[in-house]
């Protein structure tokens, strides 16, 4: 295996991940962020984000094959190849905001002498951005035969993201030259080749030496827009299935059998089909945006899009709906809330339809006891504890004295909670859950009333057939 100096610019989820990753690998890494406190952090051995294995995986590598730093001059100096996996945040039009980007590749330009280097784009950008790299190094006086701009677009999930980077789906690479698409195949080819997954310490996942993952050589345009169209269509995957679960709800369907009869089509497939309060996160909603911003640009018709994005807002409001239908007012109320993060795994609340429901509940009048495993200092910063709203340490202290429990987010142990005491310790034993977790004929046995989404409702006494009734 060929070492290869590299330099990723940005410590945020991909920055930091890949970092780590490209180390454990066998690669000489410098992670660089202009944030002097979190390379003060990083250097001491902290780790800023909640992911599995990430602390592991940067205390193997921090004495010998990752180091930390804010000097990209030096960094890019030392490097073959540098990364850029800096922000791009949606801007008030929907587009994404390039100027980090724009930023970071102007500093590189300056700091190129003599070396050949290839510039990498990792964040998730519109299709032309690697051009405006190219031109912005040129512009800075960069001969063309010291770099080359290539696109290496990153599929990981928050919450998973080290499994996910090193098991990938798929390797994409965008490059116009032979020598960029080399550098950057010789960066992956531990994962291509096999060999990363013989080592004794390797991270464990559905990749391995026997049927490791497919490496795919495109142009740059395309990567950009693997990228862009790879997560609006899977957004799309999620507005469908909340809609056909609102068509569940209305016929007294149950979605999941739905879902699950719709997904062993191969053609369509089982993930991605979890109807639910609607996505967030700091990807689908910034990156469905931006692509229909793009089409936009190119005078392209991508109505379906803003399709997707309207029902995603409007799946939000049908569950506070639903809330309301279950508590008929909401003044003075007191609601236990399970979940804040945008996903189960994560401490990240960006975009979090549960924040927003959360938001929706202070508003009118309600007070709320909420408890998440990971996010609740995160969101102590949007919305300060006082008088109605409080973090609480564990479910059951969120279901104390509630006239209803709500389930925002699908963390596993929201899944395993014991019903008994959750029924004794409620006030009046009323849970909606936003993500599915229970059986509705377990909860109507064990006499709580129980909605979700695109399933019948279950009050307890009832019997299972009465649940389903016709238009
Ligand atoms: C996503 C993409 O999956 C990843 O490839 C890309 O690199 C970054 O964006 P992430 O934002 O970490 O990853 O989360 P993901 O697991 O994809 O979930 C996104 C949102 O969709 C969450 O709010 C989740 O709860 C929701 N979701 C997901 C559903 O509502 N239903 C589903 O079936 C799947």
């Amino acid at each position: 295996m060929e070492m290869v100096s590299i330099a990723v610019v940005g410590s945020g989820y991909v920055g930091l991940v890949a970092s780590a990753c490209f180390a454990e690998m066998g690669h000489s890494v410098i992670c660089v962020d202009n944030d002097e406190t979190k390379v003060r952090l990083l250097r001491d051995g902290g780790v800023p984000i909640h992911e599995d294995y990430l602390p592991e995986l940067l205390n193997r590598n921090r004495a010998n094959r990752v180091e930390f730093t804010s000097d990209l001059r030096d960094a890019t100096q030392r490097s073959q190849a540098i990364f850029i996996a800096v922000g791009t945040p949606q801007s008030k039009t929907g587009s994404a905001d390039l100027s980090y980007v724009d930023a970071v590749a102007s500093e590189i330009a300056r700091s190129i002498d003599s070396d050949y280097k290839v510039i990498v784009e990792k964040s998730t950008v519109p299709v032309y951005t690697n051009e405006w790299i190219r031109r912005v190094i040129e512009r800075n006086g960069v001969p063309r035969e010291l770099f080359d701009v290539a696109s290496n677009p990153e599929f990981l999930r928050e919450g998973t993201a080290v499994v996910d980077f090193l098991h990938p789906d798929r390797i994409v690479i965008g490059a116009e030259s032979e020598r960029a698409g080399k550098l950057l195949s010789s960066i992956y080819e531990p994962l291509t080749s096999g060999a990363y997954y013989r080592l004794p310490q390797s991270v464990p996942g559905c990749c391995g030496e026997k049927n490791p993952p497919p490496f795919l050589l495109t142009s740059t345009k395309a990567a950009e827009l693997i990228k862009h169209a790879s997560n609006a269509f899977l957004a799309m995957k999620i507005s469908f299935i909340n809609v056909v679960a609102n068509v569940c709800e209305a016929v007294g369907a149950d979605v999941e059998q739905v879902s699950r009869g719709m997904g062993m089509d191969s053609r369509i497939g089982p993930r991605f089909l979890r109807a639910g309060i609607g996505y967030g996160g700091s990807c689908f909603p910034k990156d469905v945006a931006a692509f229909r911003h793009v089409a936009e640009q190119l005078n392209i018709d991508f109505g379906l899009l803003k399709e997707v994005e309207t029902i995603n807002e409007e799946q939000k409001q049908r569950f506070f709906q639903k809330v309301r239908s279950a508590l008929w007012t909401f003044r003075g109320k007191r609601i236990g809330v399970l979940g804040i993060a945008f996903k189960g795994g994560t401490d990240d609340i960006r975009e979090s339809p549960a924040l927003d429901i959360v938001e929706q509940l202070l508003k009118e009048g309600c007070t709320v006891s909420a408890f998440d495993p990971a996010a609740m200092e995160r969101a102590k910063e949007i919305i300060p504890p006082g008088q109605c709203m409080r973090y609480v340490s564990d479910p059951y202290a969120a279901a104390q004295d509630a006239d209803a429990l709500l389930i925002l987010t699908d963390w596993q142990e929201f899944a395993e909670l014991d019903l008994d005491r959750l029924h004794y310790t409620l006030r009046y034993p009323i849970v909606i859950d936003g993500r599915n977790l229970y059986d509705p004929d377990e909860m109507r046995q064990r006499e709580f009333t129980y909605l979700s989404v695109g399933r019948p409702i279950s009050h307890p006494m009832q019997d299972a057939a009465a649940a389903y009734r016709l238009p």
